[in-house]
């Protein structure tokens, strides 16, 4: 728990920067899972910080996002491919070929093949390192809505009202917020070997609450997260306030 979201993203950006140096060290990339959303904002902005100033390189470094809107193209403003591009992957030296999202375009009748070759690009690349989260008031991580099981895969998945509902301000409404999404599932998740969740500000508080302390159950994505040996939490005080 810190002080401030600025504070929670700076330590957690300080962790990414010494995988990145270690691995670069060895010659060996560092594979980091990526999430969208207004949550992990100023945690990308330290990281275009820590490149500009302190010459942190990317050059080793290969990315997995957790999901992307189905229908919308790359150049969407809202598509996850547009915000990665403008919150980080513009202003960092990652090669264009280590950035990996699922397509928001892929055919209907190739959805499953092409959500199959993400999971094995990920295993392919050695698996993801570690994995950023934040949470939605669903519970989902990545777009796995309530009833997501354990062992659910990437797939395409139908989102939740509430999350359709907090996606319409940045849509112009709700009716603009497309149905469906491709997401990485619970089971590609849980198989990172570290991973962060972020949240912050009262609104997160009841969700952080019921993903840490309440049952492990398919209703709250996140609490699968308890099952897993290096998974953290890192939220400021109001995220906190309902934390026993
Ligand atoms: C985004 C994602 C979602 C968001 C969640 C919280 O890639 O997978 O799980 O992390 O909806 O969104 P914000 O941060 O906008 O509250």
């Amino acid at each position: 728990i810190h002080d401030s979201s600025a504070a929670a993203a700076a330590a957690l950006a300080q962790e990414v920067k010494e995988l990145i140096t270690s691995r670069a060290a060895k010659k060996k990339t560092a594979v980091l899972g990526l999430a969208t959303g207004s949550t992990p904002v100023s945690f990308y902005r330290e990281l275009i910080r820590l490149h500009r100033e302190e010459g942190l390189s990317f050059k080793n470094v290969v990315t997995f996002n957790l999901d992307e809107y189905y229908g919308l193209t790359p150049e969407h403003p809202e598509s996850y491919h547009r915000f990665m591009c403008d919150q980080l992957f513009d202003h960092i030296d990652i090669p264009k070929e280590n950035i990996h999202l699922p397509s928001g375009l892929v055919p209907s009748d190739q959805v499953f093949e092409h959500c199959r070759a993400y999971e094995e690009m990920i295993d392919a690349a050695g698996g993801v390192d570690f994995q950023i989260l934040g949470i939605g008031r669903t519970g989902h991580i990545g777009f796995n809505e309530p009833g997501s099981s354990r062992e659910s895969l990437t797939r395409r998945i139908t989102l939740d009202r509430i999350t359709r509902q907090d996606a319409a301000a940045d849509f112009r409404g709700e009716e603009n917020v497309p149905r469906f999404a491709i997401t990485m599932g619970v089971s590609t998740i849980l198989r990172a070997k570290k991973i962060v969740l972020m949240a912050w500000g009262e609104n997160k508080a009841g969700v952080v609450t019921k993903a840490v302390e309440g049952p492990v159950t398919d209703a709250v994505s996140a609490s699968f997260l308890q099952e897993h040996a290096e998974a953290r939490f890192f939220i400021d005080k109001g995220a906190a306030r309902e934390l026993t």
